[in-house]
Parts: C-alpha cells; structure tokens; sequence
C-alpha cells in the first residue's frame, strides 16, 4: 500500500518522457513526485543536442527534474552538469544502465558494468567535480548480477544517497523477468536504500512489492505510466471510472499537442513525437490494435487529428480503470 513517505518517480524513457510529457501529466494525472528526464548523450566534439539539453531547464518543467547524462568521460560529463547547474538543474544522474550494444560496447551505460575500476575512477572524479548534487542509475550487472556487487563499495564510499537499480541484466535489454531477488540481495550491502525500478505494472504490482520490501521508499516507474497515465496517481489511492479517465486524458492530450505544435520546427516532427506518445496510450484503448493502425496510417496533421477525434470516443479499456 502506499505510505505518505513513498516516492514516486517517473522513469526516463528516451523520445517519450520530455518535459512536454511530464508537464502535461503533471497538469491532469498527477501522481509524479519527480523524474530523470531521459539522457544526453555527450561527443568528443562537445556538441550537444539543444532539445535535449535544454529539457531538464528548471524553468519549463512543472515536475522536479534531475538531469541524465550517458557519457563515460567526466570532462564531458562536468561540462553538461555546469550547463544544467545554470539551467537551475538541482540534481544530476550518470546513466550505467543504458543496454544497447552500440552503447554499452563502448564501455557506456551498462557496459561500464564490467569494469568497477573505470567506474571507481569514473565516479570519484564525478563527485569531486561535480557542482550540483550526482545521483546514478544502473542495472545488476551487464551480464551476471555479480558485478553489482563490486560497485556497492564504491556507491557507498562516495556516499551517493540517491540510487536508483533496475532489476535486470543489460543483456536482457527490456525483456525477460526483473529479478527481485537479485535486487534485494543488494540491500544490506548497501548504506543507503535504493530506489527500485522494473516492472511495476499494475497497483497490485506496487502493493506486492513495497509490502515485500518495506524498507523501499522510492519506486520508479516507466512504461506502465506511458501506457496509462493515470498509474502513479491509482497507485496514490485516486480511482478513474470511464468518464473521469477519459476526461482527463483527452486534456493530457491536448496539452501535449498545443505544445509540441507551438514549439520550434514543430510541423516537421509533430507525427513522429505523437506516434512515439501512441505507441504506449493505445494499450488504454480496448480495441488498442485497431486504434494503434489508425494512427499509424494517418499522413497529414490533419487527418492525425480526424482519427484521435474518432479514437478518443472509443471504449477504454477495463485494465486501466479502477
Ligand atoms: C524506449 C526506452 C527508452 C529508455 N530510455 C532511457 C533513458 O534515456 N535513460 C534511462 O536511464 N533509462 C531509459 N530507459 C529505461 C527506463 O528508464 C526503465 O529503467 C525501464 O524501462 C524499466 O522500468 P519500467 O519497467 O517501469 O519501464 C528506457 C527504456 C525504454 C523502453
């Protein structure tokens, strides 16, 4: 059940979860206490994406917003944390989770999972240098839940209170079974109490889980919350008949169209970022086949908007309400 000292956070999932999403969510749903926007990726060359950069900027987003960054150089990484720090940014996160092969051959995210001396190193200059609080997130291991086990003492040396584990391998990219057990095997090697993240699905996945592990006061939540907004909010004990739900969806929606209409070279990827968004919001949709093809079919903003007019009427389905 959920207790007044749970922490609720919202996951960072790349291309969907940009303050446009967490505003927008923030203003109908609700549920959030805070989120990791999704990852920078820093070059060699020091050019950074300006979208992506500036999408943590304290100054647009409603919701409490650390700053991630995938890199595996801390020059690199110092750089876009002073950037943030003077964006208002609050916190920072190093991503050591990140499982693409691309990524993670290059030592980055969980590939760095393999090496705790790069990653000793790695951290400890990041903590010295860093001007705004360091916070990471990472999985159990890139390929064996044994190579946790090395960082923990590092983690807990640095004093790095605000740590967040993905109950799952690199290897397994998103697929395959979290391994709670793995997760829990983490807990008193550690000095401070992670945050946990993987596979919260449901209400009564929160509830089994935080009643496994009481200890656990923060839970990060992404997928399920794409797929039905209104999970972390449910989870909170708020409850959504047909007409409620789809009410506040459709001013999610658009909330979330005004804006990605109204900002630069909008036209040109405003289908893209939406069908992005739909991938996740068919499931609330009984018919989430059907609904889903529409969308994908649909050329032209405007008939994008002629097939959500039809799709925001359809039934929704009985797996998101409660
Ligand atoms: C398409 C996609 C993009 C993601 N992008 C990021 C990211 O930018 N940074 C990050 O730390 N994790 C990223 N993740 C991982 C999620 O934050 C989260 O750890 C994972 O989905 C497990 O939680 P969930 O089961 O609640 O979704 C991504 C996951 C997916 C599926």
């Amino acid at each position: 059940m959920f207790k007044a000292d749970h922490h609720l956070v919202l996951a960072p999932i790349r291309g969907v979860t940009n303050y446009i999403f967490r505003n927008a969510l923030e203003d109908t749903f609700g549920g959030a206490d805070s989120s990791i926007s999704p990852y920078i990726v820093t070059k060699e060359s020091g050019e950074l994406n300006k979208r992506q950069l500036h999408d943590p900027d304290f100054s647009i987003n409603k919701m409490p917003t650390t700053s991630q960054i995938l890199t595996k150089e801390v020059d690199q990484f110092i750089h876009v944390a002073k950037i943030h720090r003077d964006l208002g940014v609050k916190k920072v996160n190093l991503n050591m989770g990140c499982p693409y092969p691309m990524v993670a051959n290059r030592t980055k995210g969980s590939g760095l999972l393999l090496h705790p001396e790069r990653v000793e190193k790695l951290l400890t200059e990041i903590k010295e240098k860093c001007p705004i609080e360091f916070t990471v997130k990472i999985r159990l291991g890139r390929e064996c839940k044994s190579e946790i086990k090395k960082i923990i003492p590092i983690i807990n040396d640095l004093e790095i209170n605000d740590f967040t584990i993905h109950a799952r391998l690199g290897k397994q990219i998103y697929k395959g079974n979290v391994d709670i057990e793995g997760f829990e095997e983490c807990l008193p090697l550690l000095n401070t109490v992670p945050c946990y993240n993987g596979d919260i699905k449901s209400v009564e996945d929160f509830n089994r889980l935080s009643t496994r592990m009481p200890q656990v006061k923060r839970w990060m939540i992404g997928r399920a919350a794409l797929s039905n907004p209104a999970l972390l909010s449910q989870i909170r004990g708020d409850s959504y008949n047909e007409q409620k739900y789809r009410a506040k969806f459709i001013q999610m929606h658009k909330i979330m169209s005004y804006e990605y209409l109204n900002r630069e070279n909008a036209k040109s990827d405003y289908l893209q970022r939406m069908r992005e968004h739909w991938l996740y919001f068919k499931d609330i949709f009984e018919e989430e086949h059907k609904v889903y093809k529409k969308i994908k079919k649909a050329k032209t903003i405007d008939q994008f908007h002629e097939v959500i007019e039809w799709v925001l009427d359809q039934e929704i389905s009985e797996s998101v309400l409660n």
